[in-house]
């Protein structure tokens, strides 16, 4: 098995190369550098994008692909894998999630807006909540407004015990 993966402002990366090096695999960049041979068995790791997995389906079609893991900026939970599933093609294969980040600065202004839009409707739900708003609900709307990375080792945890298995 080997790992590829896409990334737009580094957080899937940075995973991408953590697992490769704490399972020693290989671990390639879709469309950059060498590329591993059609038909290999792969992980596929790609940012998420309105419920898209990036490069995912691009991915599908080259390789052996054994399990998928979409990075987002959303808390982990029941839900995203659920959305996860219903929205891309994932073929019935294992798939994982993983809390990135967010970097306002990295992305073009029209991918700024769209955030933005999620950014403006979160501030207006705790505006109307007024003092009964919690600190997780105020750090959510901070990381939303300035950027922020959940990226942490840790979080590898159940990929590594299902990579361990194959
Ligand atoms: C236009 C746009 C749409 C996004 N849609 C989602 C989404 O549906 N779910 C989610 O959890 N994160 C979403 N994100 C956040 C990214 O998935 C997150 O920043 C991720 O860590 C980026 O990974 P990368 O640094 O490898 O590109 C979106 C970001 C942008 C710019």
């Amino acid at each position: 098995m080997v790992i590829v993966y896409q990334s737009n402002t580094g957080f899937t990366r940075e995973y991408a190369q953590m697992l490769a090096k704490a399972e020693k695999l290989k671990c390639y960049e879709q469309g950059e550098g060498p590329q591993p041979l059609a038909g290999e068995e792969v992980f596929y790791m790609g940012p998420l994008m309105a419920g898209h997995i990036t490069g995912l389906d691009q991915a599908m079609k080259r390789y052996a692909v054994k399990g998928i893991c979409g990075v987002g900026m959303s808390p982990p939970g029941e839900q995203v894998l659920g959305t996860m599933a219903k929205t891309n093609y994932t073929n019935n294969l294992p798939v994982f999630y993983l809390q990135g980040g967010w970097a306002p600065k990295k992305v073009g202004w029209l991918k700024r807006r769209m955030v933005g839009m999620v950014t403006r409707s979160t501030r207006k739900a705790l505006q109307e909540k007024g003092s009964r708003r919690t600190p997780e609900e105020e750090r959510a709307l901070s990381f939303l407004v300035r950027g922020g990375s959940y990226v942490a080792y840790e979080n590898l945890a159940l990929i590594q015990n299902w990579l361990r298995q194959q």
